[in-house]
């Protein structure tokens, strides 16, 4: 799992003024809530007080988020405004704060960065303009919950040669072949460009292709949210896209929120079909996914086999080993001390590297050292 991403917390409906959400990201628990002015905010769950949950605390009328146990109230910036134990005349400790996450609304997500990095070093986050324009698109949106490590759940995304073999309905195990692709990426994205023959179309969706005739499609990541996108031309002119978001609850269990959007059948009437459809993908892909050994990617690249058709999941590889190699991998095993309860940890936020880590109580969750300092290891 790695730091200094965004991640997708939760859906922007899910966050209403009025009640905390405590949400769980790479192992930590945070409280997400949305104050009077709609603005959202993501502290670090953790009281510096005596470590009561922030996100099962509840609101006050000027916005912050009242610990349960004492009452201490924090703003959105995670500084505690009022202690209501201390006489007036006492002044609130400097360090009474927690670590406060720059936060952005997108694609009607919750996207949190995860990290200490300053504004202009964030990755953008990945582009998706069918989104906005409902005149054309008709999108569903859903969620999935898989027990499993979430790069082995890009990946799958990813990978084009599985579809003959996990699901029938795209691919044609006799024909599964992938002949060239073409790949191009950026600095934070890569997408491939495949044809291939699929099988007729069942149901409804007969109308949409009667001939065996090749269909293009693109898929293609995006290292914020871990997102991963596939374009599938069905015909010249009628597209689906599956956007969908990875967000590691920890190292082996992933919440995966999907966008269908469709070019085609755009009548409500359809929703429910392309609903069934969707899930069916991701139903077929957890039997497989769920029981891949070892459960993370493995920490040498070279204890799997690699072929050419696996080009965009290597591509996917190279950059999350680069952000790896920077130092920003989180050193699970060491972190073991939070999980199990022994020590509160924290990822560090902007404003702690800002000041130089001084006025924060907690410590910072251990990384694996940058490549120039140590050698680098493939962490989950
Ligand atoms: S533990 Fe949060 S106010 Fe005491
Ligand atoms: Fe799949």
């Amino acid at each position: 799992m790695i730091i200094n991403q965004w991640y997708v917390a939760a859906e922007s409906n899910e966050i209403t003024a009025g009640t905390p959400k405590k949400v769980r990201m790479l192992g930590l628990d945070f409280a997400l809530f949305r104050d009077s002015a709609g603005q959202v905010s993501c502290l670090s769950d953790v009281c510096v007080h005596r470590g009561a949950s922030l996100g099962e605390g509840r609101m006050t009328s000027a916005g912050c988020v009242e610990c349960p146990y004492h009452g201490w109230q924090f703003d959105g910036a995670g500084s505690v405004v009022r202690i209501p134990s201390l006489p007036a005349d006492l002044p609130v400790p400097k360090r009474a704060r927690v670590d406060s996450y720059p936060v952005q609304e997108l694609y009607g997500w919750v996207w949190v960065f995860l990290g200490d990095l300053p504004e202009a070093e964030r990755p953008p986050l990945p582009e998706f303009p069918e989104y906005h324009d409902s005149a054309n698109w008709r999108t569903i949106r859903g969620d999935f919950t898989w027990d499993g490590n979430y790069a082995r759940i890009v990946e799958n995304g990813l990978d084009f040669a599985h579809a003959p073999f996990v699901h029938p309905s795209f691919g044609d195990r006799d024909r599964a072949e992938i002949h060239d692709f073409t790949l191009e990426q950026d600095a934070w994205s890569a997408r491939a460009k495949v044809t291939y023959i699929p099988p007729l179309p069942r149901g409804v969706w007969k109308m949409v292709r009667k001939e065996r005739t090749p269909v293009e499609a693109r898929p293609g990541f995006h290292l914020s949210g871990s997102t991963m996108r596939l374009d599938v031309w069905l015909t010249q002119t009628w597209q689906m896209v599956i956007f969908d978001v990875n967000t590691p609850i920890d190292e082996t269990r992933t919440i995966t929120r999907w966008i269908m959007a469709r070019s085609f059948f755009r009548q409500p009437l359809f929703d429910g079909d392309s609903r069934k459809r969707t899930l069916k993908i991701f139903e077929q892909d957890k039997v497989i996914v769920e029981k891949i050994c070892p459960e993370i990617v493995p920490t040498d690249l070279r204890e799997e086999l690699s072929v050419k058709s696996d080009g965009l999941m290597n591509a996917y590889r190279a950059k999350r080993r680069e952000l790896i190699e920077r130092g920003w991998a989180i050193d699970v095993e060491a972190m073991r001390a939070h999980v199990d309860g022994k020590r509160a940890l924290v990822i560090g936020s902007p404003l702690r590297r800002e000041e130089d880590g001084r006025n924060f109580v907690l410590k910072t969750i251990p990384l694996v050292p940058a490549k120039s300092s140590a050698p680098a290891q493939e962490a989950a």
